[in-house]
């Protein structure tokens, strides 16, 4: 409550001290007249401790995912002791600002916690856990968090099943189950497979349709698909292709969502490559636009003060919308460009 408290008061006074657009020329007012969700990865200990940054998301997006807060190394970090301190604050402040919550992820192969993958678990008692760890969270936020990414980066880059920890324990039905699970958990909930590598053409993109196609096929509750956009310059998909791959998952009957874009550049970012990364953020908002079927638009992250990038590729950086110092960047510009463009097109229509 006190921070909710806080971030209201501050937003309150910062825009009366005429610091913040107005209300018409955000992301989030813009989008939704343009008729999609702008949403971006939120950093549950930067919402707590930087006050700057929790009234830069509550004023331009309108949908959270969780970056961190709801995996599993998080959520149950010892069998049977379930932490969601860091998931409810993310909730409770997507709540209080009238946000949509992407829960982010029940099965993946990345951030488990040691007694899990360090035990000794028989296929049954495996999916028992996974089934349960589902069941608790899931259940937990029925009707409070919309979407569910169920399932991440199950397919390698030759378009296969990708071994993991979860294929090999419980067998490749492990998808499939996971969508049942969650959907018994809240039936009401949109849930989504949500993969890298795959948004435009070629063999991934093969494999994650044969996958998402199966899983319909076999009537597991899978009703979007997340493509990621973790990009480069030098390595992004052709926007002609995203379009096309859009519109076949929706011919499966799947929505689809551009999930975690960002376009990590080399350090420091010169003009000219802010310029066309600012070029390929308008390029995939565009594509997602032109697919009614693309129902959201959400980079991973906010800000490059609160990135993943700069730990995982040394030297890389100035992925996101806005700078170190919150100030918004030529993407940001371009994004807003895009959407204004569409949201009044939308109200000529
Ligand atoms: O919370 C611990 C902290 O207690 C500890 O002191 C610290 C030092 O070891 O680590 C902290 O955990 C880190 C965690 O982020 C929270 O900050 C992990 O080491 C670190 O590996 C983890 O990185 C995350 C990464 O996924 C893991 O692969 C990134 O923040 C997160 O942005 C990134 O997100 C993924 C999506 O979930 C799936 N799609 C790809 C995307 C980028 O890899």
């Amino acid at each position: 409550m006190f921070l909710r408290a806080v971030v209201m008061a501050a937003s309150l006074a910062a825009t009366l001290a005429g610091a913040l657009p107005a209300a018409a020329d955000t992301l989030r007012t813009l989008a939704e007249s343009a008729g999609i969700r702008i949403g971006t990865a939120a950093n549950v200990d930067a919402l707590d401790t930087d006050a700057a940054y929790a009234r830069l998301l509550a004023r331009e997006f309108d949908l959270l995912t969780a970056e961190n807060a709801m995996k599993f190394s998080v959520v149950q970090p010892e069998r049977g002791r379930f932490d969601f301190t860091q998931a409810d604050a993310l909730v409770e402040f997507a709540e209080a600002h009238a946000m949509q919550v992407n829960g982010h992820v029940l099965v993946w192969h990345q951030q488990l916690p040691d007694w899990l993958t360090q035990g000794q678990f028989s296929r049954d008692e495996l999916a028992a856990i996974l089934r349960e760890h589902i069941r608790t969270l899931v259940t937990r936020y029925r009707g409070r968090v919309a979407s569910w990414d169920v399932a991440a980066e199950a397919v390698d880059e030759d378009g296969r099943l990708r071994e993991t920890f979860w294929s090999r324990g419980i067998g490749p039905d492990y998808l499939a189950l996971a969508f049942r699970w969650t959907h018994e958990a809240d039936p009401q909930a949109h849930l989504r497979y949500n993969d890298y590598g795959g948004e435009g053409g070629g063999v991934k993109s093969d494999g994650i349709y044969d996958l998402v196609a199966g899983l319909r096929r076999k009537g597991a509750p899978i009703h979007g698909v997340g493509l990621q956009m973790h990009a480069s310059l030098k390595d992004a998909p052709r926007a002609s292709e995203v379009r096309i791959n859009m519109k076949r998952l929706a011919a499966l009957g799947l929505q689809t969502h551009i999930s975690e874009m960002d376009v990590m550049l080399s350090l420091p970012a010169s003009r000219a490559d802010l310029r066309a990364q600012a070029a390929l953020y308008r390029d995939m908002l565009q594509a997602c636009l032109a697919v009614p079927q693309c129902r959201s638009f959400s980079t991973w992250g906010a800000s490059d003060r609160y990135s993943w990038i700069p730990e995982f590729f040394p030297g890389r950086g100035a992925a996101l919308l806005f700078d170190t110092d919150l100030q918004p960047k030529p993407a940001y510009r371009g994004i807003r460009k895009v959407l204004g463009a569409s949201a009044a097109s939308a109200r000529r229509h």
